[in-house]
């Protein structure tokens, strides 16, 4: 469905500014994602969005065409990001099609409410295998493209590039783990490690003008991962626990975006952007769903109720 430009991107941009530009995003069909790859394309990027469920993918990519009219965007399904044959087939796919990757979102990862108690090795893997291996393979596939593109698409701070920007990746972390919260643990050590991969490529690629950021979303509404964690008078008390008193919007994460892989931030490298009204500086154990800390652990009870559960051997 094509959504109004006020839900995904602001006003400030200037159109055109990724013009004949490719962004290649995992997890594109996902609200987050989707919005930052709209965002791209409306100011002129061809874009190219993986995901694991076909139709949802296909789908989500012609519904991020309606965003500029005569855009290119591919949606690849049956990618997950735990493989890395079948990421480096999609990136081939894109460059075959589209003509390059200059910018690349890695956006794919796994989430769910479990304490260490109810969570299996195979699950904590299952969220290790997504966020930090994915963010690897995603990584290993793109970087080649990533290194002409900067080599193309050079400034030196003061006069843009006549052609633009790129080279720039962002990977799309959270800021659980700078305090630790309960129930996520999986999620926290999986960040953690997103965090360190996002900085290494950094130093070891900001010599060949390649830049790599974190964007780190707080609470934003409207997610899958939110509409599962917060719900009713739950969520109420987590709205009021974010400084800013609200959950974000999509549309704060993709100008995060445009902000990073545009002129604006041609000196942003190593760096992590957090968008979250300030929330992580009051986590005080609540993970924003009703599981009330220490009592929900001391209970000994099992976390239910949460959409996406699933039954786990430990
Ligand atoms: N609580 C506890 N354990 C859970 C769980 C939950 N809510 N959901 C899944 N698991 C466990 C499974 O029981 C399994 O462990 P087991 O073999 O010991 O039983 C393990 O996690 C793997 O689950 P499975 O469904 O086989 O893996 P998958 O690869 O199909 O799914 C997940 C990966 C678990 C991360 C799934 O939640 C997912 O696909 N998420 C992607 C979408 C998403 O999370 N989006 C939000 C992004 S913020």
């Amino acid at each position: 469905m094509p959504l109004p430009k006020n839900a995904y991107i602001s006003d400030v941009w200037k159109d055109g500014v990724f013009d004949n530009k490719v962004v290649f995003c995992t997890g594109g069909s996902g609200t987050i994602c989707s919005a930052q790859v709209r965002a791209l394309v409306h100011l002129g990027a061809n874009a190219c969005i993986v995901g694991r469920n076909v139709e949802k993918t296909e789908n989500m990519a012609k519904d991020i065409a309606t965003a500029r009219a005569g855009s290119k965007v591919l949606g690849i399904g049956a990618v997950d990001v735990r493989n890395f044959e079948s990421v480096k087939k999609a990136v081939d796919r894109c460059v075959e099609e589209l003509g390059a990757v200059d910018f690349v979102i890695a956006g794919a990862a796994g989430n769910f409410l479990a304490s260490i108690n109810q969570l299996s090795v195979n699950a904590f893997k299952a969220v290790m295998d997504i966020d930090v291996q994915g963010s690897y393979n995603t990584l290993k596939a793109t970087i080649p493209h990533l290194v002409k593109s900067a080599a193309k698409h050079k400034s030196d701070g003061t006069t843009p590039s006549p052609t633009g920007t790129g080279g720039r990746i962002v990977f799309i972390s959270a800021t659980i783990h700078y305090t630790g919260l309960p129930l996520q643990t999986h999620v926290s050590v999986a960040k953690a490690g997103v965090d360190a991969l996002s900085n290494s490529v950094a130093l070891e690629f900001g010599p060949l003008g390649v830049t790599s950021n974190v964007i780190s979303p707080g609470p934003i509404g409207d997610t899958e991962g939110m509409r599962r964690l917060a719900k009713g008078e739950a969520r109420k008390r987590s709205e009021a626990a974010v400084p800013l008193g609200r959950y974000g919007s999509v549309k704060e994460i993709a100008d995060a975006t445009i902000y990073i892989f545009s002129d604006s931030g041609n000196f942003v490298n190593g760096s992590t952007v957090v968008v979250d009204g300030g929330a992580w500086r009051m986590q005080s154990g609540s993970s924003g769903s009703g599981f009330v800390y220490p009592d929900f652990l001391l209970s000994g009870e099992e976390v239910t109720g949460v959409a996406g559960l699933k039954k786990s051997k430990i």
